[in-house]
């Protein structure tokens, strides 16, 4: 069954479906994107995404393609007629279309792709099996925060772990801290117990998966801390893992070729994987989605 893909109004087959040369997107990154997890039917953390889509149309002074009504009408029907049970849905809204110079057109329509694909069903057995990562240094620009579809560094970052053997890599800053990783957060739990992924700023894209994973363990008592940490930590973590919208919330069990703790996912991390997916299936993701940066 073929793909279908919206493209600026339109509902086109994957293959045919294109953008003009001049898009601003094409020509200077300038547009910015979301990617929605669809778990047995359902989006997860809508709010979280349309909320997020809006701090970073905002920080670029794009404007909404169209109503936020509409535009979730449309992600529906590329989910419906892609047949996605479980999968994502990508959404990408740039600038538009206008002669290339620098400065913002003015008079320029922003654009909108959706496309939406199929992957297997969240298993918890494969989250649980444990990745590896590498650390790099972050080569990215000041305004992480915003989702930017300028993702040079990250790719880069993500073909370097793939060199390595590794799943992902963590990028470390100037004072050696862990950002986070070139397509997800990063989490610790330190050599003494503390859960920790780094705080809310500029330096980090604020993930509606984190989110989801601070209510359920706060929901379920656990206690947690944003706030930097650095390699060393990392290093000498008990245990870590990685969450996003694709990747959930999955293990990591060797940082720079040494084990995290026994080598195997720990306990803080089955147990914060199953709160998750608990929390989802019951609030459809996270409440609260107002902090970007
Ligand atoms: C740099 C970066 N950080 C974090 C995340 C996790 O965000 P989310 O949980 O919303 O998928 C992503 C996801 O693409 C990302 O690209």
């Amino acid at each position: 069954m073929s793909r279908i893909a919206y493209v600026n109004g339109q509902y086109v087959p994957h293959s045919r479906a294109f953008v003009h040369i001049e898009d601003r997107g094409y020509q200077f990154a300038d547009g910015v994107y979301e990617v929605f997890a669809v778990h047995h039917g359902r989006l997860i953390g809508q709010q979280g995404h349309l909320d997020r889509l809006a701090h970073s149309l905002a920080a670029l002074q794009i404007d909404w393609p169209m109503g936020k009504r509409p535009f979730m009408v449309a992600v529906n029907e590329v989910v419906r007629r892609n047949h996605v049970t479980n999968g994502l849905v990508y959404i990408q809204i740039t600038r538009g279309v206008a002669r290339r110079d620098h400065g913002f057109p003015a008079q320029c329509e922003s654009a909108l792709v959706i496309t939406a694909r199929k992957m297997p069903a969240l298993h918890k057995p494969t989250l649980s099996k444990g990745i590896n990562i590498i650390t790099i240094p972050d080569i990215r620009w000041k305004r992480k925060d915003i989702k930017s579809i300028s993702l040079l560094p990250n790719c880069l970052g993500k073909q370097q772990a793939r060199e390595a053997g590794a799943f992902e890599a963590w990028m470390y800053n100037e004072q050696d801290e862990i950002t986070e990783g070139t397509s997800s957060n990063a989490w610790i739990v330190t050599a003494d117990g503390e859960l920790v992924t780094r705080d809310v700023s500029h330096s980090i894209l604020n993930g509606i998966t984190r989110l989801a994973v601070l209510e359920a363990a706060a929901a379920a008592g656990l206690t947690f801390s944003e706030r930097a940490f650095s390699r060393q930590e990392a290093a000498e973590a008990k245990e870590a893992f990685i969450t996003s919208s694709t990747s959930h919330v999955k293990a990591v069990t060797r940082i720079d070729d040494a084990p995290v703790g026994n080598g195997h996912i720990g306990e803080m991390t089955a147990r914060l994987l199953d709160l998750y997916v608990a929390y989802i299936e019951e609030k459809g993701g996270p409440v609260k989605t107002d902090r970007w940066s």
